[in-house]
């Protein structure tokens, strides 16, 4: 569980309109790497590459490579499903299934991949996955109530849990906290430094503070006007890409000059 990611040369495509060009980065294990920058400059499309999640929408594609300890995700022998189970997700909005209980939640994904497992070996794995994200306490009582029936924060980590429940080496996060509340977000933000003992976590978030705050590590993409595609301008620790960004682009973005 401590898998590193190397991009290289990365283009990524929706059909003829390439949206995300020519990023290389790397992605240490057991940290957190957060994306920021303005609305549309491909921080969505580019953390979905990192899943074999952009192939699924019709026409899209990458050109480059994405290497998980040498292993190009993209390689020609290599499953998606398989790519999915090392390296879950979790979005904007929290989507637990609404007629599914919180204890089926947490176990859907690793049904979906087909795994059989005993009653109580569920049991075991619903426990130590809503402990993981830190959601236990509050829902021991009533894992057969509808997860809809949780709030957005409670729905989030819920989300999170079904998440680490198939054991991904590394999980991806698009701007998770967006719909929360400032309290649920901080809980969120508290579970993230967490999880990144034992898993390598790649945020989006549209928040610097958050930025600042979670991350060990900070890319910053930027677009040079509409219909351009998105590019990384710098990556650097945290610290430093927030006290001496080298580009003056990084500067004006996470000095709220625009963006
Ligand atoms: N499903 C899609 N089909 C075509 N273009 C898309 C699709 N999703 C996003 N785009 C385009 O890709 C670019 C980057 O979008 P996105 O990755 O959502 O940016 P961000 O997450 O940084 O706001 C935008 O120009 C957007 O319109
Ligand atoms: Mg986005």
């Amino acid at each position: 569980m401590s898998k590193r990611i190397d991009i290289n040369n990365l283009n990524v495509y929706y059909g003829s309109f390439l949206a995300v060009e020519d990023v290389s980065l790397a992605i240490e294990p057991k940290s957190v790497t957060a994306f920021i920058g303005p609305s549309g400059c491909g921080k969505s499309t580019f953390i979905r590459t990192l899943n074999r999640m952009h192939e699924v929408i019709p026409g899209a594609r990458v050109e480059g490579e994405v290497l998980m300890d040498g292993v190009d995700l993209y390689g020609s022998d290599v499953d998606p499903v398989t790519v999915r189970r090392h390296v879950g997700m979790v979005f904007q909005r929290p989507n637990p299934f609404p007629t599914m209980s919180i204890s089926e939640n947490v176990l859907a994904g690793v049904k979906l991949n087909n795994k059989r497992i005993s009653r109580s070996d569920a049991d075991d794995l619903v426990e130590s996955s809503l402990r993981g994200a830190n959601l236990w306490a509050e829902v021991k009582d009533r894992l057969d109530k509808p997860g809809s029936s949780l709030s957005g924060g409670q729905q989030q980590r819920l989300c999170i849990a079904r998440a680490i429940a198939i054991k991904p080496d590394v999980l991806l996060m698009d701007e998770p906290c967006s719909a929360l509340d400032p309290i649920s977000t901080l809980a969120i933000e508290d579970l993230i430094q967490d999880l990144k003992e034992q898993y390598t976590i790649v945020i989006v978030t549209h928040n610097m503070q958050q930025a600042a705050r979670v991350s060990d590590r900070t890319a910053f993409f930027n677009i040079a006007g509409t219909g351009k595609p998105g590019k990384l301008i710098e990556m650097n620790d945290t610290p430093t890409m927030f006290s001496t960004p080298v580009e003056k682009a990084t500067e004006d973005y996470i000095s709220g000059r625009f963006g």
